[in-house]
């Protein structure tokens, strides 16, 4: 199949082609040091921080909107990922050279800059809020939703309160179309004709290939380069220096690798389906697992991770992992034109260690959402609220049958082992049992003996056993009083 050998997508409105070792650079440092579009800050350099947010359209290869613009961390994006899309950086903010667009007077007027270096990074995390709502027609924005879309950014000297009280005065009505300038037929037509060629770079010291078909996938996998999904775990790997993996096989424009499907009782998801997107899709039917999602990284992460890449990194605290396994997750995996699918919970065989062949790689998950007889709870334990990793992690899935007994138990963990685990010996005492103190106690047990927590920075091994046990126990005991119609 015929290819091309340049990343195209527009900046600011203008069509972009990166050719050769350019495209080995992160965003922030392509448009810094080859742009010159410095208003685009780096700090941390590892997603933490948001000083170098960027808007990005994301459209599906069919040409179907799944949202407006997003905000993601340019300094862990390679430019390859930027591809087939619409980039805005603060520099095309304003409808004039010099001149502040609505966010910016908003947020100067309050007095929310200081040192200045934050200011850009919250102007486009704002930007992509303000544009959301103006597509929707609000015309103002809560304090809690500010925040939200804030926990990505981190300020040391102005202090948030003049940020949010600048951002509290915004009218997204009366702000600019960001949409009309970054986003109208003519650009998104160009990129659609992009997005159908494949994408190879070979250098001398970088390669990179994207294809378009699922099926090819395998022939580069075999030529020994690494898969990439939405590529923030990889990305900080590499800023750190902890990868010398210098062929990239990005599958950004692999056919359906958007597509979710929301059934009755089970949700399906492509590839490259993010945790924003997935989200936005499960908010009415599983909304528990949608608020889980809610402590999961910051926005700018959420829009360009990928719920497979959270399990294909296979970290003993990856959130989703326990999630999914809770709500009997399937893997896709794939090979050539083949597809053979496992139960997650037999995806991991060691610490890091997939269950995958040589030139296998997973192109989906498939998950159930649960009815009106079951019961699901997660756990996230961090040491603070947003923008963390979890010491410990969890889920629980209960199915009531007949006679108040249960029928159906899974629970999964994290961060008590080299694995999330599902713990069998819980689950074999739950099913068929009437919940009771006594039970409880027994399955607090049967869990502690069942997991190996470590200590580290993040909490001690007693620390993770108590967490554990206790939300274990006190998940039950809900469970129990709510069937008994009591108020736990
Ligand atoms: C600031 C920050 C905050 C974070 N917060 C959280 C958090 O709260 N909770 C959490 O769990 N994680 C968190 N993460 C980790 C990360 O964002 C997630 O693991 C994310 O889901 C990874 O998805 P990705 O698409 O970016 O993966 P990538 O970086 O593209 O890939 C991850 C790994 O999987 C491999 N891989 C990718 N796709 C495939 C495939 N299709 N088949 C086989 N292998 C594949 C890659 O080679 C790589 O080794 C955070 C990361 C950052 C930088
Ligand atoms: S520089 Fe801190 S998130 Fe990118
Ligand atoms: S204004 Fe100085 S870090 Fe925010």
């Amino acid at each position: 199949m015929k290819s091309r050998n340049t990343t195209t997508f527009f900046l600011n409105g203008e069509k972009t082609a990166v050719t050769g070792a350019d495209n080995s650079l992160m965003l922030a440092d392509y448009l810094r040091e080859r742009r010159g579009l410095v208003g685009t800050k780096i700090v941390c350099a590892e997603g933490d921080c948001g000083a170098c947010t960027v808007l990005v359209t994301k459209k599906s290869r069919d040409g179907k909107k799944s949202s407006a613009f997003q905000s993601i961390n340019s300094c862990i994006a390679r430019v390859p990922q930027l591809d087939g899309l619409s980039v805005v950086t603060v520099e095309g903010l304003s409808q004039e050279q010099h001149s502040q667009c609505s966010v910016q007077k908003a947020v100067y007027e309050a007095h929310g800059s200081q040192c200045g270096f934050c200011t850009p990074g919250f102007i486009m995390a704002l930007s992509e809020l303000v544009d959301r709502r103006k597509q929707s027609g609000h015309s103002n924005l809560s304090e809690k939703e500010i925040k939200n879309a804030l926990t990505g950014n981190l300020c040391r000297c102005t202090g948030y309160d003049a940020i949010i009280r600048g951002a509290s005065s915004i009218n997204p009505s009366q702000a600019e179309d960001l949409e009309k300038r970054y986003c109208s037929k003519q650009i998104e037509r160009e990129l659609q004709g992009v997005r159908k060629t494949p994408l190879v770079i070979e250098t001398e010291h970088f390669s990179l290939a994207a294809p378009t078909r699922a099926s090819e996938v395998t022939t580069w996998l075999k030529k020994g380069y690494r898969p990439l999904s939405g590529g923030t775990d990889f990305g900080v790997q590499v800023n750190k220096f902890k990868t010398d993996d210098t062929k990239v096989l990005s599958l950004h424009l692999v056919e359906k690798a958007d597509v979710i499907t929301v059934s009755s009782n089970r949700v399906s998801i492509g590839v490259r389906v993010t945790f924003a997107e997935l989200r936005r899709a499960i908010e009415k039917r599983f909304p528990e697992f949608a608020s889980y999602l809610d402590i999961f990284a910051s926005p700018q992460i959420k829009n360009t991770a990928s719920v497979v890449g959270n399990i294909a990194n296979g970290s003993p605290i990856g959130d989703s992992i326990p999630a999914l396994m809770a709500c009997d997750a399937i893997v896709v995996i794939q090979s050539g034109a083949k597809k053979r699918k496992l139960e997650l919970s037999k995806l991991y065989l060691g610490y890091r260690k997939l269950a995958l062949k040589r030139g296998e790689w997973i192109s989906g998950i498939e998950f159930q959402i649960p009815d009106k007889k079951t019961t699901v709870q997660f756990l996230k334990s961090s040491q603070r609220k947003d923008l963390d990793i979890s010491a410990v992690n969890g889920a629980l899935w209960i199915e009531r049958g007949a006679g108040g007994k249960i029928s159906k138990a899974r629970l999964a963990v994290g961060g008590v082992g080299a694995t999330v685990l599902r713990i069998a010996a819980v689950e074999e005492k739950l099913q068929g049992a009437k919940l009771s103190a006594d039970l409880r106690a027994s399955v607090v047990e049967a869990l502690q003996k069942s997991i190996t927590p470590l200590s580290d920075v993040r909490g001690t091994s007693a620390f993770r056993r108590v967490i554990v046990g206790n939300w274990l126990n006190e998940t039950l005991k809900k469970i129990e009083f709510e069937a008994r119609g009591v108020r736990s």
